[in-house]
């Protein structure tokens, strides 16, 4: 055997399931041992024929291997950075419908963060948003925000919104499942709809009022906007609930978990466990199965829980802030795909409805869907929310608002 020859064997395989690998190049000549195929089958880790493709290599700028070299002893999985997009644009004009819990607290998160010259809050209660745009205005002094923040009961004043984020209607009460607000909210977004449709005609519109997927019907529905310019944010929210539930059962940081759920923002959302990955792996490798269920529980009952504990309305918090992320993806601050809920034209297989899928967003709304590979329980339960949201919404027999 030529010397320069390279055997895998088993314990190469274990290795690098330890790093958290999910493949093993093998290069023309290599010999891979029995055994070592034995433990790839067993470890769930590819052995690729390489040379393999490299993707550009980062520009390291030291300060990981500074952290390995003072901390760790031998190489170990490092959370990645969060994929920031290159030059955000600033909005204009961000207009935030309904001053509620989530609605205040979007116009606070987006304020701070000056991702806009002017937010704009719209709420029909008199003063609530004045009260809050003069409250914000106040912070300024110590948040050194650069966006001025404006408030008022008119529905006009969305008018020339790069963005409209829509958060009126009203919340959940305990015991009431978020579909029982279909008809109340609706005749409330659709008002909002008309609006935004006369004033703001060029603008992406973001829809958080419940029940989400059916609400972002209506919203397709009355604007008449492209499918591309009328965007749902819920699949954010529930994704953030189940890295959570994920992180805290396997007893590790948010940031090592990757999690993403689909579907419906109901009790059809679809958590897709089959590309969750802790530290870089499976989550076979850090949870029994019963625990993985339990986080796709509490995953799917995780703003009931909210409900329950308040009493008096739902979540306002994680759902600003998930919120915030889809702006910072609509304004170019993070790449990559985020989940959003969105009218289907055949991708995943499903037509005519919303629902929330993994989208990669620019200024203009979406840009693309991203069809990614899912298990075939993951993708009979997508096909599953999607009929249910169908039989949900009146008249939803007929194609939802054309492009
Ligand atoms: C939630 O899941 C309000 O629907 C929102 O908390």
């Amino acid at each position: 055997m030529p010397a320069d020859r390279r055997v895998i064997g088993s314990e190469h395989v274990e290795r690098a399931s330890r790093r958290g690998r999910r493949h093993i190049e093998v290069l023309p000549g290599t010999i891979v041992t029995a055994e070592a195929r034995d433990s790839a089958a067993r470890l769930r880790i590819a052995l690729r024929a390489g040379p393999l493709d490299r993707p550009a290599v980062p520009v390291p700028d030291g300060t990981a291997a500074l952290v390995r070299g003072l901390y760790r002893r031998g190489a170990k999985w490092m959370p990645p950075a969060r994929p920031e997009g290159r030059n955000p644009v600033r909005f204009d004009r961000l207009a935030v419908v309904g001053a509620g819990g989530v609605g205040a607290n979007v116009a606070h998160l987006a304020a701070n963060a000056g991702m806009a010259d002017e937010v704009v809050v719209v709420d029909i209660v008199p003063g609530l948003a004045e009260s809050l745009a003069v409250d914000l205005a106040h912070a300024s002094g110590l948040t050194r925000s650069r966006s001025r923040v404006t408030g008022g009961t008119g529905l006009g004043l969305v008018a020339g919104a790069d963005v409209a984020v829509v958060t009126a209607g009203r919340p959940r009460a305990p015991g009431m499942d978020r579909a029982d607000l279909l008809e109340a909210n609706r005749r409330t977004v659709r008002s909002v709809a008309e609006s935004i449709r006369t004033a703001s005609p060029g603008a992406v519109v973001l829809v958080v009022s419940n029940p989400l997927d059916e609400m972002t019907v209506e919203m397709l529905r009355a604007t008449e906007f492209p499918r591309e310019r009328v965007l749902g944010m819920a699949g954010t929210l529930d994704s953030a609930r189940f890295r959570e539930a994920l992180a805290r059962t396997a007893g590790v940081e948010v940031d090592e978990v990757e999690a993403m759920v689909l579907g419906s923002h109901g009790a059809e959302m679809v958590p897709v466990v089959s590309r969750a990955r802790i530290r870089g792996a499976p989550l076979e490798r850090h949870l029994r199965r019963a625990q993985i269920d339990a986080c796709v529980e509490r995953t799917v009952a995780a703003g009931a829980r909210v409900v329950a504990l308040r009493k008096t309305g739902s979540a306002t918090l994680a759902p600003a802030h998930a919120v915030v992320e889809v702006l910072e993806h609509l304004r170019g601050a993070r790449a990559g795909a985020v989940p959003v809920s969105v009218r289907l034209d055949g991708e995943f297989g499903i037509e005519g409805v919303v629902l929330g899928v993994p989208c990669r967003l620019g200024p203009r709304g979406l840009i693309e869907i991203e069809e990614i590979p899912l298990a075939q329980a993951e993708r009979s339960a997508l096909s599953r929310a999607a009929a249910a949201i169908r039989s949900r919404i009146d008249g939803a027999e007929r194609p939802v608002g054309a492009s």
